[in-house]
């Protein structure tokens, strides 16, 4: 039993369990090969911890499912839409709100409308179903964020800033009437799941409204951000986390949300604006690819338990746990000398698949090999956010070269124990000595076209 780092004191218990089981060494072997060492084919039922996605993945409260029950599955004007909209109008200052299925389904719908062809949208490392909708679109993604967000090693208490001088360099460069608006993601999930500081969102906002541009959040972990702005940022200690919420939300013209992080349910989206003329332009979007604009894909009883998953979500006590639980993660990989993104963000771990695997050549996706390890150590189903994830450059055709080549360890909200957590550290470690000196990695055996790390196939070298 581990005793060291931050003891959090953890605001629930269980009322309903899931069973879950660890499968024989030999059987998870022959899991993994089959599933063409990628981890997205392997059934759940064969992954004892799952730390693919804190997506959809979180335990609902008691309250949340007693709100389901409530749901109103009316097709138009249902009740339950109304509440969801009320609360997030509230919490947020955005008097528009737009339902969806889920993060993307709001971003296929937005930026439909918002992005032009060979527009660009700059921003804090784009997460990859945004950029490939900015880029269905017709626009191009520029990454602004700063230098500190692309080391593993260098610590910055907001590692997912955007540099300003990145930004100013992309709109002169462009021009800013083919900017089609500038996007901060909170917090920053392929860049680390490491938060922005108010500060920095100030101070973007302020630049872009100067040179006429509009800025988006996408706040699928908007309270987490929340979280460790009040607690790195000068000023914000006493301020609550609602009001810190929407002093963020202050800087922008809107945002797209997936529920499915912050706002603790199984499926969901929302988009937010400001501009009741943007709001009527994004009613026959949602309706052709969504649904009717008071569902937009979600039933009512979603609507009901995500309203509530909205209120819940910003208290204080649940977001210190969350928070404090995955930097205790953090720091017991770190006392067994796995390495790791520092400092740890707000929903997941991430190790560092290069300094993991210092010999396995870049090319041969050493945090792929990572994750597939520890899937073979201890059951542990995690997820590779580098080489493989990112892709090639659609201009040239090229293998893009990600700044981190990470293994993310993603915590569901509310799912696991100290004890789950000890046994993915234990796994981690037994991998490290047992595999130091390895030298090859992985290739394709087949590489799916797109966003490849759903569908990709691998054989060891
Ligand atoms: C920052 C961010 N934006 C957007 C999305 C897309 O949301 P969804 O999976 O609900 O479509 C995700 C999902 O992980 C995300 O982390």
């Amino acid at each position: 039993m581990r005793r060291t780092g931050n003891k959090t004191i953890v605001p629930f218990k269980a009322k309903i369990v899931e069973p879950i089981r660890l499968l024989p060494r030999a059987e998870r072997i022959e899991r993994i090969i089959a599933a063409g060492l990628n981890l997205f084919n392997l059934e759940s039922r064969d992954v004892y911890i799952d730390l693919l996605t804190d997506s959809g993945t979180g335990a609902m409260s008691a309250q949340q499912l007693g709100a389901a029950m409530m749901g109103d599955e009316s097709y138009a004007g249902s009740r339950s839409f109304e509440r969801l909209a009320e609360n997030f109008s509230r919490i947020t200052g955005l008097p528009y709100v737009i339902p969806a299925h889920q993060g993307r389904g709001a971003e296929r719908v937005l930026n439909s409308v918002l992005v032009k062809k060979h527009q660009i949208v700059p921003g804090n490392s784009h997460f990859d179903t945004t950029k490939a909708h900015i880029e269905f679109s017709g626009g191009r993604c520029i990454d602004c964020t700063i230098q500190a967000g692309k080391s593993s090693q260098e610590l910055h208490p907001f590692k997912g800033n955007l540099d300003l001088v990145a930004l100013r360099q992309a709109v002169e460069e462009y021009g800013a009437k083919h900017v089609a608006y500038v996007l901060i993601t909170v917090t920053c999930n392929s860049g680390g799941g490491q938060p922005v500081s108010m500060q920095n969102m100030r101070e973007v906002s302020a630049y872009a409204r100067s040179r006429g541009i509009a800025v988006y959040l996408d706040v699928a972990r908007f309270a987490e951000n929340a979280f460790f702005i009040k607690e790195r940022e000068e000023g914000y200690a006493d301020k609550s986390i609602a009001e810190i919420v929407f002093e963020m939300f202050s800087y922008a013209d809107g945002c797209t949300m997936s529920a499915k992080k912050d706002g603790i349910v199984p499926m969901g989206g929302l988009i937010g604006v400001r501009d009741q003329g943007l709001f009527e332009a994004l009613k026959t979007p949602t309706i052709l690819f969504e649904g009717f604009f008071t569902y937009g894909g979600m039933s009512g009883m979603t609507m009901e338990a995500l309203a509530t998953g909205l209120e819940e979500v910003l208290d204080e006590d649940y977001l210190r746990y969350r928070v404090g639980q995955v930097a205790q993660l953090g720091a017991w990989l770190e006392e067994e000398g796995v390495p790791i993104v520092r400092p740890v963000g707000g929903h997941a771990v991430f190790i560092d698949g290069r300094l993991f695997f210092p010999d396995i050549p870049e090319d041969e996706f050493p945090a792929q090999a990572v994750c597939v390890e520890l899937y073979k150590e201890g059951g542990v189903r995690a997820v590779e956010i580098g080489s493989n994830l990112i892709g090639r450059n659609p201009d040239t055709g090229e293998n893009i070269r990600p700044a981190m080549d990470l293994c993310r360890l993603t915590i569901p909200r509310r799912v696991y124990s100290s004890e789950h957590l000890e046994h993915v550290v234990d796994a981690a470690k037994t991998v490290l000595d047992g595999q130091h000196s390895r030298s090859r990695g992985l290739a394709f055996l087949k590489e799916a076209q797109g966003i490849r790390h759903f569908a990709s196939t691998f054989r060891e070298l």
